[in-house]
């Protein structure tokens, strides 16, 4: 591994080590970025492979669809294909990264400015990006869905912008459409609640500029790329926090073209300036909401600049239909902070967890929150209604259940909905929802509306019908021992009380799982009864 004075890892030294972890495949064959590089990771991600298995792509021998050759690679996955990823560039196992962002957001640091950068290595500035293969263009960015999507787009960015009023910087994660040597689009949200960036071109709108400064990093040390997707309160400057992640402050250097300062390792900076006067048509673009964005206008920006590393690496996320590296990275930024907002903001007791569905919902649809038993109801419904409007376009479905059901189990979720609701007690509907992120757009004021639903017991349960974890574990010793096929357990997969059992009928089920069943027998024949209906209970402890 690369050995750094910096107290963080940048790209390559990420790179470095998940090649160590084995987590990173090299693909040396050539690839055509515009139709085979995105399609063949995808497999990664509809092919039936666990999450635990899924690795970050290095592309090295790249061509265009015109067979043109890129001498730079393109990695995918690399920050987050899967939550091992993730965690080795938090440099933390992923059970503690809730407490690492906790602690960022408490304890941000400030950046260091340089003077000298890797990020200035080779600069293309001014009339060098003129013509074609001289800007954009030189850059090897795939395109992410062969089919759909009307151009090259770089969807691994942070995406630099300054409030004209405060000058503090905001870091964002939005995708930007090649359109010629010398410009792209960008896609900044609208809504409310959207891109933070667009509420500083509104602020560069309104004093009457045409035009707002950009710059467009790909490729920062790990802990600034982190910062694109999360979604922080509007005024916090992302590298600070970036900053508090690590440790230690980032180094920063200013832009050439642009009164903005990037990241000092980023692999390519693009810098330039949004116009604030003329849209352009942008898309269709397969969207992580998991439907393909369609055409609409958007933010030109003439490029000013281009410069990168000797050697850079450019990333590319994929995303659109959810599981992707785009909804891994949102989901371990995201709960954390619905956790935080839950338990410590609005001081609800008992919430466990609070999971954000993946699969084909990507996160914004359905959230389930995880309580501890015996939660009382209004504190179930307080964390409901909390969770439900805490993110604009989060929780349209949220479901609170016990913490013996494994909110990512779709399955566990319909039993608990099954067996521990009363639809017309637990369920409740609220009117009035943005339409959020999703194929339909609230651009014609439509709404949407919310559903909440109580799924935790009311009260004690007899136990999960399935043998205790014990005799569980035994025979699966035996299962392998025979060369059975590879078992996948998948949970709830051994029996376990819900509350309602007696002392008694443990030692009862223990006699007959050691075959003295003979001895209950004995016990029960001086118990029998006359004058009852069969089905009467029995309570051995009463
Ligand atoms: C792969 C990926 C692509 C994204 N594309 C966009 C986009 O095009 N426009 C946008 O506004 N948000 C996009 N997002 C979501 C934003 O990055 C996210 O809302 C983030 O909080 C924005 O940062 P900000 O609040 O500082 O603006 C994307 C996120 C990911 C992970």
């Amino acid at each position: 591994m690369t050995t750094t004075p910096r107290p963080y890892r940048d790209l390559h030294d990420h790179l470095d080590a998940l090649r160590e972890a084995g987590l990173l495949v090299t693909v040396d064959r050539r690839i055509d970025k515009d139709s085979e590089l995105h399609p063949l990771v995808r497999w990664q991600f509809v092919g039936g492979i666990d999450e635990k298995d899924r690795k970050a792509f290095l592309f090295t021998n790249i061509v265009d669809g015109l067979g043109r050759k890129y001498d730079i690679p393109v990695v995918v996955g690399a920050i987050a294909a899967n939550r091992e990823i993730y965690s080795i560039g938090m440099r933390a196992p992923v059970a503690d990264i809730q407490a690492k962002w906790d602690n960022a957001i408490a304890h941000p640091i400030k950046p260091r400015v340089v003077e000298k950068a890797a990020c200035h290595d080779v600069i293309h500035e001014g009339r060098d990006l003129v013509g074609e293969g001289n800007g954009l263009d030189r850059l090897p960015i795939p395109v992410s869905t062969p089919g759909f999507d009307s151009a090259p787009t770089l969807t691994a960015t942070n995406v630099v912008t300054r409030d004209p009023a405060t000058g503090v910087q905001n870091m964002g994660t939005y995708r930007c459409a090649l359109k010629a040597p010398d410009r792209l689009v960008v896609r900044m949200a609208t809504r409310v609640g959207g891109a933070g960036g667009y509420q500083h071109y509104l602020a560069h709108k309104k004093r009457g500029d045409k035009e707002m400064p950009c710059a467009i990093v790909l490729g920062c040390p790990p802990a600034v790329a982190f910062m694109g997707p999360q979604k922080l309160p509007a005024g916090v400057d992302e590298i600070d926090v970036a900053g508090g992640l690590v440790g230690a402050p980032i180094d920063i250097v200013k832009a050439r073209t642009v009164d903005l300062m990037v990241p000092a390792e980023s692999e390519v900076v693009i810098e330039g300036f949004i116009d604030t006067e003329y849209v352009e048509p942008e898309a269709p673009f397969g969207e992580s909401h998991g439907h393909v964005a369609l055409e609409e206008f958007n933010m030109p920006m003439r490029i000013t600049a281009i410069t990168r590393r000797a050697k850079p690496v450019i990333p590319s996320y994929i995303s659109q239909v959810a599981p992707s590296e785009s909804s891994v990275i949102k989901r371990v930024a995201y709960e954390p902070l619905f956790l935080a907002h839950l338990r410590d903001g609005l001081g609800v007791k008992g919430v466990k967890r609070v999971a954000l569905h993946e699969p084909l919902t990507g996160l914004l649809r359905v959230t389930t929150i995880v309580c501890e038993r015996g939660m009382p109801r209004t504190e179930i419904w307080r964390a409901l209604y909390g969770a439900a409007f805490f993110k604009g376009d989060c929780g349209k479905i949220c479901i609170a259940v016990n913490d013996d059901i494994d909110p990512d189990n779709a399955d566990a979720l319909l039993w608990a909905l099954a067996y521990r609701s009363n639809p017309v007690h637990d369920v409740r509907t609220v009117d009035s929802r943005g339409q959020g992120h999703g194929p339909k757009r609230e651009h014609g004021g439509e709404e949407d509306s919310t559903l909440l639903m109580d799924a935790t017991m009311k009260s004690d349960m007899p136990p999960l019908a399935l043998p205790k974890k014990p005799y569980m574990e035994n025979t699966k010793k035996i299962w392998e021992e025979l060369g059975l096929p590879a078992l996948r357990p998948q949970s709830p997969w051994f029996g376990y009380s819900l509350g309602d059992w007696s002392p008694a009928w443990d030692k009862a089920a223990e006699n007959a799982a050691t075959g003295h069943y003979l001895e209950n027998g004995r016990i029960s024949l001086q118990r029998q009864r006359k004058g009852l209906v069969p089905e009467t209970k029995f309570r051995p402890d009463e």
